[in-house]
């Protein structure tokens, strides 16, 4: 399976944070956001990572990751013109996906949970159809919705409805076979001038073959304000103390994942020996 990552938008809602920079090279508390939206498809077992930003701030990105290489991955970089949709990234990135099938995240959704890497392997494993999530908000309205019936099947999915049917929001990380790249290019933009997402996962419920799994004991968090993203960076903080283990430690993932070595590991370390995100990496070395 294929990753993207969809960094695009201009993230005027962080205004003026965000009028130089990117949204998702900003940090979350020690490392930036990307960070941990990568962490989360090297947990799914996804090495090709397609980043889509936009012109002014793709460069950012390939100074941050460069080829991904040094980490036993993969990343390609493409340009998204004009922030025209989520459902725009499956065009964007055909070529990339060829013939597989894909996963996508927002680049500002961090999501955390101890059991989430057992549902992103299944999710990861899916052979036909879709499998998105389900995640219960108090203010539905900002996000897609999706509605259930007593026997929890799936009856409707909604973009930003003004009257939800239900308080299950779905979150930025989807899952599809490799028909969603006919499925984006039939779809037509919204009142909003988007290609929606929830569009395709649709077209999906319609062929009867959208799973939509909901997550329990697992924080999803979309770090689009300042309160938010405070919040989440004192959240990974206190996580990080308690555990003595990091969330989103990429270099430390593709340690663990057998992707990188301990000499790799450790010049990664060794290029980050000032700050205690170096610190911590060269630590785990003597741990493991
Ligand atoms: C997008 C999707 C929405 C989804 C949300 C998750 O919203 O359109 O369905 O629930 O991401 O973060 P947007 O970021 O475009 O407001």
């Amino acid at each position: 399976m294929k990753g993207i990552i969809l960094a695009g938008g201009y993230g005027t809602r962080l205004y003026p944070i965000t009028k130089s920079i990117s949204k998702n090279i900003l940090p979350i508390y020690d490392k930036p956001t990307v960070y941990y939206t990568i962490a989360i498809l090297m947990l799914a077992d996804i090495r090709d990572i397609l980043i889509i930003s936009t012109t002014q701030d793709i460069s950012a990105y390939e100074r941050l990751l460069g080829d991904g290489n040094k980490l036993g991955l993969n990343f390609v970089y493409k340009i998204q013109e004009s922030p025209c949709g989520l459902a725009d990234a499956f065009i964007i990135g055909e070529d990339f996906i060829g013939n597989d099938n894909v996963a996508l995240i927002l680049g500002d959704n961090i999501i955390y949970g101890e059991t989430f890497p057992d549902i992103l392997h299944e999710a990861a494993n899916l052979n036909e159809g879709a499998i998105i999530f389900g995640y219960y908000v108090d203010n539905p309205k900002s996000y897609g919705v999706v509605e259930f019936d007593k026997n929890g099947k799936v009856i409707s999915l909604e973009e930003k409805p003004s009257a939800p049917k239900s308080n299950y929001a779905v979150p930025g990380i989807y899952f599809y076979d490799n028909k969603v790249i006919e499925i984006a290019k039939s779809v037509l933009p919204s009142a909003r001038g988007e290609i929606e997402i929830t569009d395709i996962n649709k077209a999906y419920l319609e062929l009867g073959q959208l799973q939509v799994k909901i997550l329990n004991d697992i924080l999803w968090i979309d770090t689009g304000t300042y309160d938010n993203l405070l919040d989440v960076s004192n959240f990974i903080r206190s996580i990080q103390r308690e555990k003595s283990l990091y969330i989103g430690a990429i270099e430390q993932i593709a340690y663990e994942k057998g992707y990188i070595n301990r000499e790799q590991l450790l010049a990664l370390a060794e290029s980050m020996s000032k700050s205690g995100y170096g610190a911590y990496l060269k630590s785990i070395v003597e741990r493991i």
